[in-house]
């Protein structure tokens, strides 16, 4: 069944990473060659076969249930002392929540709306962890109501609310941390410094909570596996700091960052794997804490196929020959990710055999925000034209949720499990 997501997270803005722009070379609409369908033979086979017969509206993207389930025990098996909490927030099908429930993973949610999301599934409030820093009370307390007990904070203020909601419960510190090497960073918004967050742990069981542990995030999309080990020292002297003035933590959550394979090669899950296995050995010679790690864009972006379709090709005039090439998917229906151009999708046609050129890539809607790659160098076949199909590769996170609801009248972006 196709289904339609809301928009249900506010969009990311974070520090530019700019590609230079590559002389355009000229190029007229009126120039354009007639086309030469061929396959899209770099489709993921699974995803090309049912593309092939599917009736879909578009844009839609596809998800492929076997990439999911490949991915989630690849990584539980690079990390197989560690507690594997899934971030919800990167795509919560409900049929990935079942997969994934299914090979017993945690959740990691952000809202009451997606806790309810998991316990629809086979999932008990202890398989949950409620690990967003920013929490009303009344919503901290109904997850409380519902069973959970594991939550995270970063500051006083949310401290004391979980005092109130969440009494006895387990708490974990977030931590900020350099987000060096992320291709879609996490910024200051999450985590408090070291030194404060050792007093706030303390705080923690003078007001009747758990102080279980400490988690960070070193920015996602990070491509840089050495970059945990930063985080990793600061957590064990925060340990020992800790144990230092009576506060024994047991956790470590080391949280996401592991990257989908966009226009860059990446490192494997192993590489990543390792690097953290070191610098729990280097950092706690005696013996590592209880470690939990909270993929999303790792689990579900690389199964992902958005299929969408070429409105528009427009010659412009003036010094930029580049042309604008407008498809029917945008910032606001999903690809909310091309802001400031941080991830940078590949995309596929059935004319990739023919020349290719710069272009603008655009989405639909009337607001000139919704422009996905204008300063990065985006290549695509001279021979483009209105009602083609092209499709944007390791799309699986972070999109359908991006989605807004009726931009421009436009419908969200649908979205099937296969
Ligand atoms: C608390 C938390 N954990 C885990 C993740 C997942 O990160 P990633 O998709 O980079 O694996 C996020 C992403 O925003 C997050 O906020």
């Amino acid at each position: 069944m196709v289904a339609s997501n809301r928009g249900q997270k506010a969009l990311r803005r974070e520090s530019p990473t700019e590609d230079d722009v590559a002389a355009p070379r000229a190029l007229s609409v009126t120039q354009l060659r007639l086309p030469l369908p061929s396959g899209p033979a770099l489709l993921p086979p699974r995803i090309a076969r049912y593309l092939a017969t599917a009736a879909l509206p578009s844009p839609c993207l596809v998800v492929d249930l076997s990439v999911v389930e490949r991915q989630y025990v690849d990584l539980a098996r690079a990390f197989p002392a560690a507690r594997v909490f899934y971030a919800v927030k990167a795509n919560p099908d409900d049929a990935i929540l079942s997969a994934l429930t299914k090979l017993g993973s945690c959740f990691d949610a952000a809202s009451i709306g997606e806790i309810d999301m998991c316990l629809k599934h086979d999932v008990g409030p202890h398989r949950i962890s409620y690990g967003n820093t920013i929490k009303k009370q009344s919503d901290i307390a109904a997850a409380y109501a519902r069973g959970v007990r594991l939550f995270a904070f970063d500051c006083i203020g949310e401290l004391e609310k979980l005092a109130v909601a969440a009494q006895g419960s387990k708490v974990f510190c977030r931590v900020l941390t350099p987000n060096e090497g992320a291709e879609w960073p996490l910024s200051r918004k999450f985590g408090c410094e070291p030194a404060m967050g050792i007093d706030l742990l303390v705080r923690a069981r003078q007001l009747g909570l758990d102080p279980y542990g400490i988690s960070f995030h070193v920015g996602s999309q990070q491509l840089d596996p050495s970059q945990f080990d930063v985080a990793i020292a600061t957590t064990a002297d925060m340990f020992r700091k800790l144990g230092a003035r009576g506060v024994d933590l047991r956790m470590v959550n080391v949280g996401g960052g592991f990257p989908s394979r966009y226009l860059r090669d990446v490192p494997p899950i192993e590489d990543y794997a390792t690097a953290i296995d070191a610098s729990l050995r280097k950092h706690f010679p005696n013996g590592a804490p209880e470690v939990i790690v909270e993929p999303g864009r790792y689990i579900v972006g690389d199964a992902g196929v958005l299929q969408a379709e070429v409105v528009l090709v427009a010659d412009k005039g003036g010094s930029d020959h580049r042309p604008w090439v407008y498809l029917d998917v945008g910032k606001f229906h999903g690809l909310a990710e091309t802001m400031d151009e941080a991830i940078k999708y590949r995309i596929v046609t059935a004319r990739d055999g023919d020349e290719k050129v710069p272009v603008i890539l655009a989405g639909p809607t009337c607001d000139s925000a919704d422009t996905l790659y204008e300063k990065s160098i985006c290549r695509l076949p001279v021979t483009l034209k209105p009602g083609d199909k092209v499709w944007i590769l390791s799309t699986g996170a972070y999109t359908t949720t991006y989605s807004s609801i009726a931009f421009n009248g436009m419908p969200p972006l649908a979205s099937v499990c296969i």
